[in-house]
């Protein structure tokens, strides 16, 4: 048999293409990343050929044995890739082919490349999905640790970067931790509406084969067949929905990190980084830089980019397969990869910091942070809370006038701004009676943040839970689609 290197679409055509215009539209670069997922989808497609009688039994039983070897290549790094061939689709086919002879040909019956980049991709992303939850329950993980630690760890909280009201290390490490749950939440919801399957949509239109969908989406660990052919070649926005999942991560990530890099510094002084996750620097001996940190935020720049590239590249597209669409990979493969990379270091740096709780509280305790609970006393006083706020406002002004924090002032001097001010004010206004109190659920006093604790862990179990089942579904459908 003579095995000509030639498109697969050569026949219409009488010239030869030029060389720059393979250079210029090959994906194999990308979508070689895909392999594995292309061979899956096509040993579903070829038994499904096979049950409905549309391919003989025999051809179909050399297909799979031709596939196997492929995958076999793949997984141990021998498969070689033939840049004359434009994709990683093509190149299987012809590997195929290479092996098995012309029954090789039959494997594309009744489907097209549209269809078949778009399954591959679902599969790619799908995992994509299941990796970052679970790589964000990693980072919940360490959150949460923190915050059982350090459920009396006095900071303060900031609102406009200026001191509120004071609040833990644990309420502020479980504000992440929350923020971080629904991330892996939204990834979980994509990967929901991901899970239809678009083989067997073909070109554009269905096809005239009596195939199969169900039976081809069932094999691949689909939930049920997308609905709409010429959707199901067209539709990207599962490509966009995961791109904006990772870039909601990733900005969660930055502010993280941009606490982290504020509080390492000599002003804030309130956390330091394990050695092991931190740099120096080449000419100044006494630094230690919170580089990881700043690497994470500066990241951020290409996750938010790969969402535009992908909402631009989408925009006002005709239906239905354009190629256009060849470009959706890069974009949320790299950016995956980044969030994927970003989350798993950070789980390591939060998990091995060191909280300087001494100087937390001192900073806390200067100033005038109580300012609210003093207020609140007043309230107990049945003061009015708007006529408790100015009175407190005058206190205040004192207190940043002669230096004295509130607490510290004598009682002569607290009742100079109100009569209604009595001794039990000292049990009322240092600050770790302040956050004692805050007991209102969802607040920063201990008793609430163990209950947070609760409720972060049994998120955390649930999507623990989920994601294995998903994975293990899904491996099943490999194992039995390697039978
Ligand atoms: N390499 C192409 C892609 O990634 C495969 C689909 C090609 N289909 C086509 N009609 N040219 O989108």
């Amino acid at each position: 048999m003579i095995l000509l290197k030639q498109a697969l679409w050569s026949g219409r055509f009488t010239g030869k293409m030029d060389d720059s215009t393979l250079d210029f539209t090959t994906s194999l670069d990308v979508d070689s990343k895909m392999a594995f997922y292309d061979v899956m989808g096509s040993l579903a497609h070829v038994r499904m050929l096979k049950a409905c009688n549309i391919i003989p039994a025999e051809d179909a039983d050399s297909i799979i044995a031709g596939l196997k070897v492929i995958l076999d290549e793949i997984r141990n790094d021998r498969f070689e890739l033939d840049y004359t061939l434009e994709d990683i689709h093509t190149n299987i086919e012809f590997r195929l082919t290479e092996r098995i002879g012309p029954a090789g040909g039959k494997l594309h019956t009744g489907r097209s490349r549209n269809d078949q980049v778009a399954v591959d991709f679902r599969m790619y992303l799908r995992d994509c999905a299941l990796r970052s939850a679970s790589c964000l329950n990693n980072l919940m993980t360490s959150l949460i640790k923190i915050a059982e630690d350090n459920g009396g760890t006095i900071m303060p909280g900031f609102t406009h970067m200026q001191h509120a009201q004071p609040v833990t290390l644990a309420q502020h490490m479980l504000a992440y931790a929350f923020k971080f749950s629904r991330d892996a939440d939204r990834f979980l919801d994509a990967f929901e509406r991901m899970d239809k399957c678009p083989l067997g949509a073909a070109a554009l239109a269905g096809t005239t084969y009596p195939i199969d969908r169900f039976m081809t989406a069932s094999a691949l660990g689909f939930r049920e067949p997308t609905e709409n052919s010429m959707d199901s070649v067209s539709d990207r926005d599962f490509v966009n929905e995961l791109a904006f999942c990772a870039a909601q991560t990733q900005i969660h990530l930055s502010s993280l990190c941009e606490e982290l890099v504020l509080w390492s510094s000599q002003e804030f002084g309130f956390v330091e980084m394990a050695d092991r996750y931190t740099t120096g620097s080449s000419i100044m001996p006494q630094k230690k830089n919170p580089d990881i940190a700043e690497l994470v935020r500066g990241r951020t720049g290409s996750v938010i980019g790969a969402l535009m590239t992908m909402l631009t590249m989408t925009k006002g597209l005709p239906l239905t397969y354009n190629r256009d669409l060849q470009e959706d990979k890069r974009p949320v493969m790299e950016s995956i990869d980044t969030v994927v990379a970003c989350l798993d270091i950070m789980a390591k740096v939060v998990a091995t910091a060191e909280f300087n709780k001494e100087r937390m509280l001192e900073v806390t305790s200067k100033g005038q942070i109580n300012a609210t609970d003093l207020a609140d006393y007043l309230v107990t006083k049945n003061v009015p809370f708007r006529e408790a706020h100015a009175i407190v406002g005058a206190a205040v002004r004192e207190s940043i006038e002669t230096g004295i924090n509130l607490e510290d002032m004598s009682l002569e001097q607290l009742r100079k701004f109100s009569d209604r001010i009595e001794d039990d004010v000292y049990g009322y206004i240092p600050v770790s009676k302040c956050v004692e109190r805050r007991e209102s659920y969802g607040g920063t006093s201990p008793s609430s943040t163990d209950v947070q604790i609760s409720k972060a862990i049994e998120q955390l179990m649930l999507r623990d839970e989920r994601i294995r089942q998903e994975t293990q579904l899904i491996d099943n459908c490999w194992e039995k689609l390697e039978e």
